[in-house]
């Protein structure tokens, strides 16, 4: 039976870039989800009968989430949903699902890297038919219609067998559990040479993929060691947990550090990768070489005709401002276009679909192509299997010969964590009110050539998105930019990012820090970065 419940609004309920994330207590409040889910819905039109995809990461709650999900989706009329066995997908294979199933749409639970558990974060994100993120004014309505809700409805019927694969009934709504692996599995199978990697295991090549007690490890299984025969024991952390076993499940050097430290031993094997909490997001290392996510961007576009699905080329390569301009020089000599875009994966979308772009990359560990319309993490470690296979060479051999081709681009990133927020926006509104007197400005015997706040004109819909962080070009093509994290949850998180271009084969093994020692300098010194927040040095540095 379906019955109408009376509700009153709560407030904040406003969904984020990356869907509605909070911690776990306040999602458990009665009707909190169920406001949400019906506000998503109220959001949306047509979808009678239609298919909703459902799935999560695994984490605290997400079982729980998914049977109010579940209930609800009968109560509004869907006519199916499909559900990951045991609530699980990863956010780009339920990408890949929505897609292929053509769906209306889908729900993902998640709150991407960051920690689970009881006292950690839980999130739910609304992904539109074409397997991309809710635009803004879809996100922006459902925030709308949370700030005036009066009720929801919802089914009676009791808790669905997740953990059965097959068909059965919430009232006229068929649900159907999936196996979560088994669609996105054969779109990998469909883009990369699976015997070449094949081949590559059974000469002795040997790996480690660290999932982080988070969502890929079923996939990287069933892929990695079951499909391409990698030894068993190469996935590590391959159960997802709750609570991700108590750790951050995010792959950078910080919180990977078990695995950047066997790549960097005698004991390395040829190939380390990571991804996160809920699959987007990818860490590679090779043996004593850590790549970094723009390094890992531009020799992607550099060799992806190397794997069949791309085998007639790209057409395009799309970066996030602050990722380094290493795929900029890869376009260039393809003869092809790299775009600019602000930080986040949505704005890859537009792009995707009109063709325009193939990969895209953000310095955030994030890479992907147009086979998803999220980044994802697996897709990104396949990649360079395929690329390893087909070359033959080592990580680090890759690497270098990609940069003596077309130069370094040293590069790094300062992170100065839960800053005050007045001091961060105050630093901020101060370099852009000095913006037009910086150029010519010479600073540690650089000069300033030019320096602004960058815009984007998306040129698919020509919809203009301003005030994307300050860049501060130099005249030896060195580039500064600050900007302010939009996903940090206290206080706020001053992103400092230093790039400096070295076309000479004989400076390319510095270390980033000390290449960009100079740099480093001008960056803390022109907005006085200790002066309006305390600090003499970066919380993090990658
Ligand atoms: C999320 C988004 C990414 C984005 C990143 C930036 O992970 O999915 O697309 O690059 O946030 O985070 P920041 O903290 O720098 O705003
Ligand atoms: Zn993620």
């Amino acid at each position: 039976m379906i019955r109408v419940v009376a509700t009153t609004p709560f407030d904040g309920q406003k969904p984020g870039t990356s869907g509605l994330r909070k911690k776990v207590q306040v999602f458990q409040q009665p009707h909190y989800v169920e406001n949400f889910i019906q506000s998503v819905f109220d959001s949306l039109q047509d979808f009678e009968g239609e298919t909703l995809v459902i799935g999560g990461d695994g984490r605290y709650y997400n079982r729980e989430a998914i049977q109010t999900v579940i209930r609800m989706a009968a109560a509004a009329g869907f006519g199916r949903v499909m559900v990951g066995r045991g609530g699980i997908l990863s956010t780009p294979a339920a990408s890949c699902v929505i897609r292929k199933h053509e769906a209306f749409g889908g729900i993902i639970l998640s709150a991407s890297h960051n920690p689970g558990g009881e006292h950690g974060d839980f999130g739910i994100k609304y992904n539109i038919g074409n397997g991309g993120p809710a635009p803004e004014h879809v996100t922006e309505a459902i925030f709308a219609r949370s700030r005036e809700i009066r009720e929801y409805r919802i089914s009676d019927a009791p808790d669905v067998d997740l953990d059965t694969p097959g068909l059965t009934r919430v009232e006229d709504m068929v649900v159907d559990v999936i196996d979560p692996v088994e669609d996105y599995a054969e779109l990998m199978g469909a883009l990369f040479d699976f015997d070449a990697i094949r081949d590559l295991f059974s000469s002795g090549f040997t790996m480690r993929f660290d999932a982080m007690s988070a969502v890929t490890g079923p996939y990287a299984r069933a892929i990695i060691e079951e499909t391409l025969g990698a030894a068993p024991g190469t996935v590590v952390h391959g159960e997802p947990l709750p609570d991700f076993g108590g750790h951050h499940p995010d792959p950078n050097l910080v919180h990977a550090k078990d695995l950047a430290d066997l790549l960097m031993s005698d004991q390395a094997p040829d190939l380390g990768a990571a991804s996160d909490g809920d699959g987007d997001r990818n860490m590679i290392i090779g043996r004593g070489r850590f790549v970094t996510p723009s390094d890992s961007l531009a020799i992607i576009a550099a060799n992806a005709h190397l794997a069949p699905g791309y085998k007639d080329g790209i057409k395009g390569i799309a970066r996030s401002m602050p990722t380094s301009g290493a795929a900029d020089r890869v376009a260039e000599k393809l003869g092809i276009t790299c775009y600019e875009t602000p930080t986040g994966w949505k704005f890859f979308g537009n792009l995707l679909d009109a063709g325009l772009a193939t990969v895209c990359g953000e310095e955030s560990f994030g890479t992907g192509s147009n086979h998803v319309r999220e980044k994802d993490g697996l897709w990104a470690v396949l990649m360079w299997l395929n690329i390893l296979a087909v070359r033959r060479q080592s990580v680090a051999d890759i690497v270098a010969e990609h940069w003596a081709t077309y130069g370094r681009n040293y590069y790094t990133r300062h992170d100065y964590e839960e800053v005050d927020s007045a001091a961060a926006d105050a630093l901020m509104v101060d370099l852009r009110r000095r913006l037009d007197v910086l150029p010519g400005t010479v600073v540690n015997g650089l000069t300033i050539e030019r320096a602004d706040d960058f815009a984007y004109d998306d040129p698919v819909d020509g919809s203009v998105t301003t005030r994307q962080g300050v860049r501060v070009f130099f005249d030896d093509g060195s580039r500064i930019v600050y900007r302010l994290s939009g996903t940090g949850t206290a206080g706020a998180t001053l992103r400092v990012y230093l790039e400096h271009f070295e076309p000479d084969p004989a400076r390319h093994d510095l270390d980033p820090q000390d290449a960009l020692a100079g740099l480093i300098e001008i960056a803390r010194t022109l907005p006085d970065i200790e002066g309006r927040t305390g600090r003499r040095a970066p919380d993090v540095i990658t």
